[in-house]
């Protein structure tokens, strides 16, 4: 059992549609390994276009949240989100503010979808009694510019702000985020201990974008409870409210929600392909009829992970598989982007039929073909002479070429794909599978027979 979980406590709005808000925060707190607490301040109905209702909780209701929290778990930090009113930030405040941890203070004004989310006469609550507590506040571009009362739409601008809030607030620590300003980048500035630091990562064109700020919130306030220093904690913020946006739900027909399970997803399932792919490996090592159908190239298993769309997202050998006295051995243990060509062969398939997630190459033979057939594989077969010159010319195109031939020449997904080679080209079989060991399997069962002839 675990007994020193970083505790994090989220005062915030509900977000119905599950984009931001306490949604978005207790995935991001879980996603980083910490116990999630919520506060929520007020009720949204919500989805990606638009914020329909809000309804307030009793501000002493809202205090009840925290403090019985606070009294029995503990927190080791915490993160306030929407508070949309005077006396519920009056209320929150005079919570919060005897408690020693840090507090990510989220000056949350405006939804994505456009909608108020901080009474316009709470503003001023916002700056005399919620800043002054704060640990760290992070207002994007447009909440900056109402904090300090000026305009901001550069980096320069961005850096005299966040000193400017700091100052004015008694703020210690200051993000004045940029995903509204423009640019090929994103640059989040950080005025921390009389020094400013720049974050930045690639600006990701995308509509799913729903929740940004909450994730990144969360992240800072998950990361601090965690004990690392405000600098690591908003870079590593940072980069995961990127992968969050990546692995984004195209859902709803506004702002897609982000995903902050992405990375531990992905995760588990690297982890999952890994033991696939390495008792398909131990399968095979074990089958001495297999040694002969070794090509010269060697044998290389791969499986890709639900969705993947990169080599880096499949499992294969290192080294590939090859006869060693005798027997199959693989040269290494399975590791993410260690095949370029069955991976290739893999990613394509998966445009198919996604469930179609592995491959494995072996040596030409009619012998295995015919046999194949003959316990109701299905097969089809491309032509590498056939293949475009432009295609050819593209390092990397031509598996992604060839499985497209021959899954549409045959008008369906195949158990296996063969080409007769081209010149300094060997020709060479794949098998497919949902998984590795299906894979491994599928060749068992051709050998069984072939053995019995
Ligand atoms: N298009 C993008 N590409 C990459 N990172 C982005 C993008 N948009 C926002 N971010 C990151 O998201 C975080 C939140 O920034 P943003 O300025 O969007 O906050 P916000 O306006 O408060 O979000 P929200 O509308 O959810 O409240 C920042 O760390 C920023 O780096
Ligand atoms: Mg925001």
């Amino acid at each position: 059992m675990i007994s020193k979980v970083p505790r994090v406590l989220t005062v915030a709005g509900s977000d119905s549609g599950g984009g931001a808000g306490i949604q978005a925060d207790l995935k991001t707190i879980a996603s980083l390994g910490g116990h999630g607490m919520s506060a929520i301040t007020s009720l949204t109905a919500q989805n990606t276009v638009e914020v329909t209702r809000i309804v307030d909780l009793d501000p002493q209701f809202i205090v009840e949240q925290i403090r019985v929290c606070v009294s029995d778990i503990g927190v080791d930090a915490l993160k306030t989100g929407m508070l949309h009113t005077s006396p519920i930030i009056e209320a929150v405040c005079g919570e919060i503010e005897r408690l020693d941890v840090p507090k990510v203070v989220d000056p949350v004004m405006v939804a994505k979808s456009g909608a108020q989310l901080l009474q316009p006469s709470a503003v001023e609550a916002v700056k005399n009694k919620l800043l002054p507590i704060a640990t760290v506040v992070t207002p994007n571009a447009s909440e900056a510019a109402v904090l300090a009362g000026m305009k901001i739409e550069s980096e320069d601008e961005q850096r005299r702000v966040a000193k400017k809030i700091s100052e004015m607030f008694g703020v210690p620590s200051v993000v004045v985020k940029g995903g509204h300003l423009h640019g090929e980048r994103v640059v989040d500035i950080l005025y921390y201990g009389g020094s400013f630091y720049r974050f930045e990562v690639p600006r990701i064109n995308t509509r799913t974008t729903h929740g940004t700020g909450c994730v990144f919130a969360s992240a800072i306030a998950t990361l601090l409870a965690k004990g690392l220093t405000m600098p690591e904690a908003v870079e590593k913020a940072q980069r995961f409210v990127y992968e969050s946006i990546v692995a984004g739900y195209l859902i709803g027909h506004g702002s897609g929600p982000v995903n902050p399970m992405a990375e531990t997803v992905k995760r588990a399932e690297i982890f999952t392909a890994i033991s696939s792919v390495r008792q398909a490996v131990k399968m095979l090592e074990e089958l001495p009829q297999a040694v002969g159908l070794a090509p010269e190239s060697g044998i290389n298993i791969a499986e890709a992970i639900p969705g993947a769309l990169s080599r880096d997202e499949v499992v294969a050998v290192p080294g590939r598989i090859r006869p060693v006295f005798g027997s199959l051995k693989a040269y290494e243990h399975p590791w993410v982007g260690a095949s370029s060509h069955v991976a290739d062969a893999v990613l394509t398939m998966m445009r198919y039929n996604p469930a179609i997630r592995a491959a494995m190459n072996i040596k030409y033979s009619e012998k295995v073909l015919d046999t194949a057939k003959e316990i109701g594989l299905s097969i089809s077969s491309y032509d590498r002479a056939e293949e475009p010159k432009d295609i050819k010319a593209v390092e990397g195109m031509t598996i992604r070429w060839g499985v497209a031939r021959a899954y549409e020449s045959a008008g369906k997904v195949t158990d296996i794909i063969f080409h007769r080679g081209d010149w300094g080209k060997e020709p060479m079989i794949t098998i497919t599978g949902k998984n590795a060991v299906e894979v491994v399997k599928k060749l068992q069962r051709i050998i069984d027979v072939m053995q019995r002839k």
